[in-house]
């Protein structure tokens, strides 16, 4: 009975290790094949993963020299940028920002005045530039579901990834559509996108003050973190609780074992009950 139960838990755990090796296997070259985008080892993935804060910083920066001309980024509180797990800019700092960078149309004073910490971001400047608070979330990279998802827990879905892909997926080539210029585009879905390569292949199109790489790559990067940030801000506290949850779990499942067993024991084993 005790060797039968054995050899069954060892066949068990061996189909749910191949499933999960199958899966994996799967999910990855999936993955890789649609769209030519690469996984980015990001600091807020996996079920441990939180945000750099220079790295937010850096990608605030990039969105308001370079995305802004075009893009909004109207669902996002500016004094988030002070929150705790976001770029966690000094209040001071944030307040300056606000006001150098934005003007919002205040109804009570029916004018346009500069913008304060309580104001959001503005939306799009362009009409056909779509807003960017979300977008992270939006578009995905890695598409589901394969097996038991253990890919997405530990790589996320790819909003990301899918940014720096259209950002760095420009073949330079062009044409015109009905009175449009279309840019060629490996991550676009159809290859062409009617945004203009917004970074220059040389790098160089930012600043850092403190003299951080500002290559095609790290600066793409950088702001596709800021993205994911507007778009998952509480990204922290949702992986924490989710950690409480399943330590919780865990040791409820525990107790709850040892109850059986105990319950059971005397019938188990035709001992009386002690
Ligand atoms: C000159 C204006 C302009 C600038 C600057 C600009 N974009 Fe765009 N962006 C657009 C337009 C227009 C579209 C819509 C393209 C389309 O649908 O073909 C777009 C689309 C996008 C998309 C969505 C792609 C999709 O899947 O629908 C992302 C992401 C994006 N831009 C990111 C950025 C980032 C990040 C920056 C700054 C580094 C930036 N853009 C700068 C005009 C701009």
């Amino acid at each position: 009975m005790g060797k039968e139960n054995t050899v069954r838990i060892k066949t068990l755990i061996l189909s749910a290790a191949t499933a999960f090796a199958l899966s994996t296997g799967v999910a990855s070259a999936a993955g890789g094949g649609s769209g030519h985008i690469e996984n980015i080892d990001f600091s807020f993935d996996g079920p441990f993963g939180s945000y750099d804060d220079y790295q937010l910083q850096r990608g605030l920066q990039i969105y308001s020299e370079v995305c802004s001309a075009c893009h909004g980024l109207q669902y996002v509180p500016i004094r988030t940028l002070g929150d705790a797990g976001g770029p966690e800019i000094p209040m001071d700092r944030v307040r300056a920002y606000a006001k150098e960078n934005f003007e919002v149309f205040d109804a009570e004073l029916d004018d346009f005045r500069a913008a304060t910490p309580n104001d959001n971001f503005p939306g799009s400047n362009l009409e056909n530039a779509p807003d960017l608070s979300l977008m992270a979330k939006a578009r995905a990279a890695f598409h589901g579901p394969y097996g038991l998802g253990i890919n997405q827990l530990l790589k996320g879905f790819g909003g990301p990834e899918y940014i720096v892909a259209i950002l760095t997926g420009y073949t330079g080539k062009e044409k015109e559509e009905a009175g449009t210029t279309l840019y060629e585009n490996t991550a676009f879905p159809g290859g062409w996108i009617a945004m203009a390569p917004p970074l220059s292949k040389e790098g160089g199109d930012v600043e850092f003050t403190d003299g951080h790489a500002n290559d095609l790559h790290h600066v793409s990067e950088d702001v596709a973190a800021f993205l994911m940030w507007t778009a998952e801000p509480k990204l922290e506290d949702r992986k924490f609780t989710g950690l409480v949850a399943v330590i919780l779990m865990a040791l409820l499942s525990v107790l709850l074992y040892l109850t059986n067993k105990r319950l059971w024991a005397p019938h188990k084993y035709g001992r009386k009950e002690d």
